[in-house]
């Protein structure tokens, strides 16, 4: 989804490229998203991750292709639209039993790259000429696809604060014992996607749990107005202080921005300027 909104941001007052410049580095830039591409699919597929040393892949965050499903929005805007029809295809059919499976997955990492992954590719399937569903962009395989994983780790906001655990079991839902702890980015990052899919399927759940975690944390900001790095999801108590826009807290702030404006929510562009 992140590819969607960088479009937008046309840089203003740098230097201007002429036209075969601009092919240049346009032809380049996908050169190196082929060879990255490529050799995912080469050594490490069907496993999520490739290991560019050892050249083999790994499980990481969930057995389910994690890099493929990932990629997919970008080998259309990379302009490879055979590639993308082909994987898009591949997922659709291999769809019944994609997330059936007993394994604990990161809930932040699951909702950006595969929810994210498979909405942003659902919505390309018209500029990639794929037949549509009727009913379609509120209907089609990718997003019954994301859906069925949303709802995997939706049970992961059933916390006294909404804030999510940071772990899922695909079939069993919260692992007993789960840690409480977790990063404030693994709270605060679900809007873009969780709000997309509630529009799009026409069920509120996805996008109520999403705001309510962000205003949970919100809720529990210091007195200076500000936000820490680790949150306790049980009690809302801070568990690390330090605050600041890098890892653990990053995309929290990003999708505050991209939330309000996306779905004009005035309200999450005070939480992003931090008036208390
Ligand atoms: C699309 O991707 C496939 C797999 O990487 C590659 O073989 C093919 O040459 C690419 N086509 C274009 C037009 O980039
Ligand atoms: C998931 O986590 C729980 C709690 O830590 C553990 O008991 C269980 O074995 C894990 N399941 C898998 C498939 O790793
Ligand atoms: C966090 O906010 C919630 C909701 O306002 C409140 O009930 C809770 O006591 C707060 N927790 C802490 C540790 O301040």
């Amino acid at each position: 989804m992140c590819i969607l909104m960088c479009q937008l941001f046309v840089p203003v007052g740098c230097r201007i490229f002429k036209e075969n410049e601009l092919k240049t580095y346009r032809d380049r830039v996908s050169a190196m998203f082929h060879h990255a591409y490529d050799a995912y699919l080469k050594y490490a597929y069907p496993y999520d991750e490739l290991r560019p040393l050892t050249c083999d892949g790994q499980d990481t965050w969930g057995s389910y292709s994690l890099t493929l499903v990932d990629a997919l929005d970008t080998l259309i805007v990379m302009g490879n639209t055979t590639e993308f029809i082909r994987i898009a295809n591949l997922l659709i059919d291999k769809s019944q039993d994609f997330f059936d499976i007993d394994i604990n997955v990161s809930v932040f990492e699951t909702n950006i790259r595969v929810v994210g992954g498979l909405l942003s590719a659902h919505l390309f399937m018209k500029r990639a000429g794929m037949t549509l569903e009727p009913g379609w962009p509120c209907s089609g395989p990718l997003l019954r696809m994301a859906e069925t994983v949303a709802r995997k780790i939706l049970p992961a906001f059933d916390t006294p604060t909404g804030m999510p655990y940071g772990t899922v079991n695909l079939r069993n839902g919260v692992p007993p014992g789960e840690t409480t702890i977790t990063c404030t980015a693994g709270v605060g990052t679900f809007l873009i996607e969780f709000g997309t899919l509630s529009r799009l399927v026409g069920d509120p759940i996805f996008e109520k749990v999403a705001i309510k975690a962000m205003r949970s944390l919100w809720e529990n900001r210091s007195t200076l107005g500000m936000i820490g790095n680790h949150v306790d999801v049980a009690t809302g108590k801070w568990i690390a202080l330090d605050s600041g826009i890098g890892g653990g807290i990053d995309s929290y702030f990003e999708y505050l921005v991209k939330g309000s404006v996306m779905f004009n929510i005035p309200e999450l562009q005070e939480m992003f300027r931090g008036r208390s």
